[in-house]
């Protein structure tokens, strides 16, 4: 079997610096034993797994942690979390991605000017959910098209967009938006890594004759590879989180293979799978 790894896949830049901010601060002795992450640090479980043999505890709630070092995910979180966590006198360890923290910004300052702040993406994701806590929770939450049937129109409106936001699915959006709002101020915030880990799924997924995303089953930017993949495959496109999850029988007819991976897949999983494919 020939297999193709995508152009882009894996490790975006925002989990990496999170992955490696935490295994720095592991290595610090004095919080080895009290290092706690707010919700798993990447969506994938087996890191997740490691992380926590290693002694980083995973609390879903800011006021469930009461003492020691607490690390921000990249997706980042609310003004209010920064304040509970200084109040407790805990040490925030803040892994926050850059380019989430400029959409915080963005809402927080667009807010405070009188806007209403649009987010283009979906309402019980982390980072969205931490973004609007940037404008004290007064978002309006545009997940696709049929929402906007519900929303009124605005007299100033600012419109970010969660980023891992499929593209299409963004412009579709936005154009109509246009029509909700006397002043409308843009701002495409979806992360370039998003955008190239899409485009390089789709011109592989068209060269190939099966496509296997690899990431977290929980991962919003894997599940968006996934749909754009059976967009081209619609019945050779198969969503692993590890090897043990390729469905061998079903690949094996297959002469030519494509492979990508979300932002959260650690590379030894990749090449285990490449690995696995390529010996069939
Ligand atoms: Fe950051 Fe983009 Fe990754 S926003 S966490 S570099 S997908």
């Amino acid at each position: 079997m020939k297999v193709i790894l995508a152009d882009y896949s894996g490790f975006c830049f925002g989990v990496e610096k999170a992955i490696n901010t935490t295994f720095e601060e592991l290595e610090k002795k004095q919080v080895k034993d009290n290092i706690s992450s707010l919700g798993p640090l990447i969506h994938n479980n087996q890191v997740v797994k490691d992380l926590e043999e290693k002694g980083v505890k995973v609390f879903e709630d800011i006021n469930d942690i009461s003492t020691g070092s607490v690390i921000v995910r990249s997706h980042g979180v609310s003004e209010e979390i920064y304040e509970i966590a200084k109040d407790k006198g805990l040490n925030i360890i803040d892994a926050t991605c850059p380019f989430v923290r400029r959409i915080q910004n963005i809402a927080k300052k667009y807010h405070d000017k009188g806007y209403t702040i649009a987010i283009i993406g979906n309402p019980k994701h982390p980072e969205v959910i931490g973004i609007n806590g940037w404008c004290n929770n007064e978002a309006i939450i545009i997940k696709d098209e049929e929402n906007l049937k519900q929303i009124p129109k605005f007299d100033k409106l600012c419109v970010v967009a969660q980023t891992t936001m499929s593209v299409d699915q963004y412009e579709k959006i936005i154009e109509q938006l246009e029509n909700y709002a006397n002043e409308i101020v843009k701002f495409n915030t979806i992360c370039s890594a998003t955008k190239e880990r899409q485009l390089a799924a789709k011109n592989l997924a068209e060269k190939v004759e099966a496509m296997i995303v690899i990431g977290g089953y929980h991962s919003s930017n894997t599940q968006k590879l996934v749909s754009i993949c059976e967009e081209i495959k619609p019945d050779a496109t198969y969503h692993v989180e590890t090897v043990e999850d390729l469905p061998l029988k079903d690949i094996k007819q297959y002469k030519i293979v494509g492979v990508t991976a979300g932002a959260s897949t650690p590379k030894w999983i990749i090449n285990e799978i490449i690995h696995k494919l390529s010996n069939i």
